[in-house]
């Protein structure tokens, strides 16, 4: 019998000694929360996505009456940044959520979903997209998708 385990590297820094670049992006997450359609959870939650020339996209959540026919911020930065930019290379990822008005105190981190979504665009362009989870009382810094996603499908 064998065992090992997996790690995920979590890079922890207040928001105050971010980078300027990182600090720019995790705004952008902040503001694409107002972008959120969310009645039903009242659970604001927004996403930016940057590309190699600097351009950022925003996502945010949007809910439905039918349940699953919504989509979290994530999926909807990254799909209408590969949809509208498919040939730009995805360099960073920035997640902030709230709710109400009073952000998280600790960062939340994509669902399982968003995870593989996220991947695929990560494992196409063979270049790893840092992400950044906001939270008020610090902020997490993964060195790739794939780090959140251990022992992730791939292609077969
Ligand atoms: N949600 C996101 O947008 N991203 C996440 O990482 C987790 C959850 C959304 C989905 C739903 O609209 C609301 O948050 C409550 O779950």
């Amino acid at each position: 019998m064998k065992n090992f385990n997996v790690t995920v590297p979590v890079e922890v820094r207040e928001y105050s000694e971010l980078e300027p670049q990182d600090a720019l992006l995790i705004d952008e997450a902040r503001r694409a929360t107002d972008g959120a359609y969310a009645p039903y959870s009242d659970f604001f939650v927004g996403a930016a996505l940057r590309m190699d020339d600097g351009t950022v996209v925003r996502g945010a959540n949007q809910e439905n009456a039918a349940f699953s026919s919504g989509t979290c911020a994530e999926r909807s930065a990254m799909f209408g940044a590969a949809a509208n930019h498919p040939d730009r290379i995805f360099t960073d990822i920035a997640i902030a959520a709230r709710k109400g008005d009073t952000f998280q105190r600790l960062p939340i981190s994509p669902c399982g979903a968003c995870r593989q979504a996220l991947l695929e665009y990560e494992n196409k362009q063979k270049k790893p997209i840092r992400v950044l989870l906001y939270g008020e009382e610090g902020v997490y810094i993964l060195p790739s998708v794939a780090s959140l996603l251990p022992l992730c499908f791939t292609e077969f």
